[in-house]
């Protein structure tokens, strides 16, 4: 079977999940989720910490199962054949030091069975190449910057050449400046390929800069609270998007939905 009807990729449905908490009681985490992303598509789901994101993005990728409701891809549930078709992208990329940086990337291949040797090194380089690394592939890892290391990280899901990337904050762990740089990559890169995308993130300007679509999560149990779409021009990477006054207002309407703006000074007291 192929994409469904309404031509979305990729589709979760009514996605529940709790986890024991203290006493053997249930904490609900997520509460009927449902989102879809459509091929070509970037969308991000944005909310604060501990709201669910990581959980959900692994129920996708079918690391963990869900209480109850589905993900579907390419029309059907997904189980170890679609997670073949998955690429995951994570907070610290976890290379190991003594593979060099081109044998890191293609260990993700090595359990595809379908590829020879001299294709696995082929779509290694490949992908190197896309994040600009190619020259340090001979390198250990040990020797790159945090910021080179997270693009290794790209690089191996992008050798995959999956149908969807799964990144969990992925620039979260690195320095503003360097941060800065990788998002503009990230765009650049994704509006090259034409990626689709489920992309989590805490951080709002991030989630304008790179996305289609931005799922605003509340917490407690985390759930939906709106879907925004971000109707800014592409090639993104060329302009300054933060100052756009599409973006500006943008900004606006999340802080305002997920209850970031102080209204009384006086009744929280200032900064303690
Ligand atoms: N394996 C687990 N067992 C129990 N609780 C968990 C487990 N994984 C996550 N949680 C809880 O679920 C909530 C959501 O976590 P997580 O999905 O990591 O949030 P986020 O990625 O948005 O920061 C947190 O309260 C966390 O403590
Ligand atoms: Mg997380």
């Amino acid at each position: 079977m192929g994409a469904v009807d309404n031509g979305c990729l990729l589709e979760i449905k009514d996605i529940r999940k709790s986890f024991e908490g203290d006493k053997g009681k249930r904490n609900l985490i997520l509460d009927d989720i449902s989102l879809q992303v459509c091929k070509g598509e970037f969308v991000s789901i944005l909310g604060a910490s501990g709201c669910g994101k990581t959980t959900l993005l692994r129920i996708i990728d079918g690391l963990i199962e869900s209480d109850s409701g589905e993900v579907i891809l390419e029309g059907e549930r997904v189980g170890p054949a679609q997670r073949r078709r998955m690429a995951f992208v994570f907070q610290d990329s976890n290379l190991l030091p003594w593979r060099s940086v081109q044998k890191n990337v293609e260990l993700n291949l090595e359990a595809m069975k379908e590829l020879s040797k001299a294709q696995r090194s082929e779509r290694a380089i490949e992908a190197l190449r896309l994040v600009g690394l190619e020259e340090v592939a001979s390198r250990p890892p040990y020797q790159l910057s945090g910021g080179m290391q997270q693009r290794v990280g790209v690089a191996r899901a992008l050798a995959r050449q999956p149908v969807v990337f799964l990144m969990d904050e992925p620039f979260g762990h690195l320095d503003n400046f360097t941060r800065e740089r990788l998002q503009q990559e990230m765009s650049r890169l994704i509006e090259r390929i034409g990626a689709t995308v489920v992309f989590v993130t805490h951080d709002i300007d991030e989630a304008i800069l790179l996305s289609d679509k931005i799922v605003l999560m509340r917490s407690n149990p985390g759930q939906v609270s709106r879907v925004l779409s971000v109707d800014l021009p592409r090639p993104r990477w060329k302009y300054n998007v933060r100052a756009h006054p599409t973006a500006l207002a943008l900004r606006e309407s999340i802080v305002e939905e997920l209850g970031l703006r102080i209204d009384d000074w006086e009744e929280v007291g200032g900064i303690q």
